[in-house]
Order: C-alpha cells, then structure tokens, then sequence
C-alpha cells in the first residue's frame, strides 16, 4: 500500500517547486500518496519560510499538534528556509522532530529520512547540476527554477543566509526541462529565482555567457510552450535591453513584478537595494510606454528602521504613481543575521502599523478601480484548473484569475473571454469562440 505524506509549504514560489522536487526524490524510492490530513499521514514535511517572523513563532507550535495528533511511527521533517537558519536547533527545541533539511539540500531528502535526527543546513552546497526526479502539481504549468540562492545583501532580508550564494542552473538543463514539460502539456512557465533578471552571473559549470534576456530567448523557442511568467526580478536589473524583451516577445506575459521595498531614496540606500526613487518610476514608466496593456506588481516593506512620515508619503506617492495590481506589503521584522535588526532607529510598531493600514487601504481602492474597469473587456485566458460547479479557472496573460462556465474540455486551452462580473480578487467571463 502506497505511503501517505503530508507537506505543508510555506512562503515563496520557490518553496513551492522545492517540495514539488522533495515529493519527486521521495516517489524514486517508494510510492507516495499526498494526503491534505496530517493524523493518517507516514510521512509530516513542514516546508518553512523565515522571511518574517510570524510563521517561524508558529512552526514549533504547529510541530506540537502535529507530533500529538500523528500515527505512532510517523516521521516529521522540518525543511526550507527557518530549516537552514535554525539547524539542529530545531531537533533540541522540538525532539519529536526526525531530521531537518535546509532550502538549498532538497536533493538530500531520502538520505536523511533513513537518519535519525539528520541535519542537513550547508548552504555551500550546490543543487545547480542536481537531476531532480519529476513532479508538478499542475501538470498543465510548470516551475522551473533558473537560478539558487541571492547574492544581494538587502539588509532587511534573511534569505541570502539560508539559501547561500546564487548560482545560475545552465541554460541547458534549463532548456530541456521545459522542454519535457511542455511535451507533457505544460503550455506555461513560471521561470524561478531570487533574482531572476541576474541570472548569468555565476554558473557552477563552464556554461556558455547567456544573461536572464538571452535565456528568456532560448525558452520561448521552446515547442509547445506558449506562456513565459518569471518571478522574481529586480528593478535594479531591469535594463533597457531586458524590458524591450518583455514588450516585443509576444510569449512573455504582461505581468511583471518590480519589487520596490520603499518609496524613499534615503531609505533604499540603507536598505542597500541599489536603485532611487526616481530610477524605479522611470523603469515603470517605460514599462508603460513600450507595453500599455502590461500590470505591474510590487511588495512594499513599512516601517524599516529610520523611516520618517516623509520617507512613508515617497512609497504613498509611488503607489498613486504606478498603481500596482497586486501589492504585497509588509510590516518590517527584524530577521536575525541581517545588518537592520541592529541599526539603533526601529519604528514604533503601532506607527508601522498604521502606515500599513493606511497603504493598504489606498490600495484596495486602486484595486477596485482597476477591477471595475474590467467589465466587458476581452482576455486571452489559460484555463488550468477544475473549480466546482461546472466552472474552470485560469489566469489572463497579464495576470487576473479569470472563472468560466466550462468543464475538462477547456482545460490546457487559451481562450478568449469577455468578462461579464467583476471583484476585487477575480473576475468572472464567458467564452467567445475563437
Ligand atoms: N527576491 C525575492 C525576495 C524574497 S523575500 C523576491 O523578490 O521575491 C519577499 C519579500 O518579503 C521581499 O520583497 C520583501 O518585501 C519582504 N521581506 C523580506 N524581508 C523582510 C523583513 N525583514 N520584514 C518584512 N518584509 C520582508
Ligand atoms: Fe532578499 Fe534582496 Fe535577495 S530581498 S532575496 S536579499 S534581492
């Protein structure tokens, strides 16, 4: 009888395709059934993200009920990023914990659950070459990573510290997993990295020069393959060269996610993110004049040490600016191992707070405004998933979750729909023969 695993990933996209690559490697050795109940699971993997604060506090309150809930010989493994931060310290925390599996050591996942208390955390340790067993969850969209680790140093953020140095994977090995992906009916890619748009910079082979737009070339030759997504780049990146890419490759969708952190040059230079206000609107705005029909996203951080009320109306300003579609915005969380958890000047939380409600208020008004305008609208929609009720789901090039009526038929297929309903998070349509 096939065992039973049950894997609770959070955070980024990235960890995402790592345990898509930890149910794969499991599945070489013995047969795997996922299962959404953690008491009749064989196997409990908790797939970590130490970006913030908040779900690092809930992991060892989380390993408790799983480990008083789950059958008596159930393994738990903690993996992902707090993994890499925390180590062995998890196991002298939480003992009920069986091994613990770094962001960058996914490959190792069948040796150290055959270990008890294994820790594997190096972040030295290279997965650029690794031949990952396949597994995708959506069959019909692929993820495929491009690149490892960050070597950026924003000083706010933990992730250069538990997922090492980047390393770009060869466009090769890039090339022919998408390539076996689409021949599987995979019609989109959602290229993955830290910080895609510097892919190129170190390889662990002596991989021919290919930066992130040459590679966005050589993918979207690629047979059958008619979506390109990546995610995410910085706006430090974002040359001329690369956004003439985005506007005139008519396989590359027109979403693109330009990261601004904050709105204030004084404070993007603490934050060592190597850009200006101004230099960020102007990348906006050639967004815009090459490629009128393209959404933009972003994720904004409040409350970063030093910030004045000034610093905050410079990221308000930004937001009327761009009016970003989809915005993820954060409360600053001091994350040890980063140079801001120590700087003398943090923000009184209550203020943060209230610069966050007032961001996200504005927002949700941008939003809605943007939505509404839908109405009647045309989009060419990739319709990829089941919902209940006779409908399916998909998301239009430039990026909106899109519902129909429709069943099986349409899955795998791009169709035009005009949309007939309108919300803040999804719009509803119908299909036009095409
Ligand atoms: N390169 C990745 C960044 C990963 S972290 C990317 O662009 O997706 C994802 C987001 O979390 C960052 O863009 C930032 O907005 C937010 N973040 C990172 N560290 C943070 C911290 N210490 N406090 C609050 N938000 C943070
Ligand atoms: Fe973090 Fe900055 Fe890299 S936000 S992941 S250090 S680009």
């Amino acid at each position: 009888m096939a065992k039973k695993l049950f894997i609770e990933t959070l955070g980024c996209a990235m960890n995402v395709r790592d345990s898509e690559h930890m149910i794969a490697e499991l599945s070489k050795e013995e047969h795997y059934e996922l299962t959404e109940h953690s008491h009749e699971a064989d196997l409990i993997i908790i797939n970590t993200c130490s970006v913030r604060e908040k779900p690092v506090a809930k992991l060892f309150s989380e390993i408790g009920i799983f480990s008083k809930n789950k059958k008596p010989n159930t393994k738990i493994g903690v993996c992902g990023c707090t993994a890499s931060h925390l180590g062995a310290e998890i196991i002298k925390r939480a003992p009920s914990v069986d091994f613990v599996l770094g962001a960058r050591n996914v490959s190792k996942i069948n040796q150290v659950l055959h270990t008890k208390h294994a820790v594997e955390v190096s972040t030295d340790y290279d997965e650029s070459l690794y031949d990952f067993a396949e597994y995708r969850s959506n069959p019909l969209k692929a993820m495929v990573n491009i690149s490892i680790g960050c070597d950026k140093q924003c000083t706010f953020c933990i992730v250069p510290a538990t997922r090492g140095d980047e390393i770009s994977i060869p466009s090769a090995l890039i090339v022919r997993e998408i390539t076996k992906a689409a021949a599987q009916g995979a019609k989109e890619v959602m290229l993955l990295g830290q910080n895609v748009n510097n892919y190129g910079r170190r390889f662990s082979t002596t991989d021919g020069v290919c930066d992130f737009t040459q590679l966005l070339g050589k993918v979207s030759e690629t047979e059958g393959l008619e979506r390109i997504r990546f995610t995410s780049p910085h706006p430090l990146h974002m040359d001329d060269l690369f956004l003439e890419t985005f506007a005139s490759n008519p396989k590359i969708c027109k979403q693109i996610h330009i990261p601004l952190q904050s709105g204030s040059t004084r404070l993007l230079k603490i934050m060592k993110r190597g850009y200006t206000k101004e230099w960020f609107l102007d990348r906006c705005r050639k967004v815009r004049l090459l490629c009128p029909e393209a959404t933009i996203s972003t994720d904004i951080i409040v409350g970063f040490p030093g910030e004045s009320d000034e610093d905050f109306e410079e990221t308000m300003e930004v937001l009327e600016e761009v009016r970003f579609e989809q915005m993820f915005s954060f409360k600053y969380s001091p994350r040890p191992l980063t140079p801001a958890a120590d700087y003398p000047d943090q923000v009184d939380p209550m203020i943060a707070a209230e610069r966050l409600t007032r961001l996200q208020t504005r927002h949700t008004q941008i939003l809605d405004e943007i939505m509404d305008a839908q109405l009647g609208q045309e989009h060419y929609v990739y319709f990829d998933e089941l919902k209940p009720y006779g409908r399916v789901a998909g998301r239009s090039d430039d990026g909106k979750l899109v519902f129909a009526e429709g069943s099986e038929e349409l899955l795998g297929q791009i169709k035009k729909v005009r949309i007939t309903k309108t919300s803040r998070g999804a719009l509803d349509g119908i299909v036009l023969e095409s």
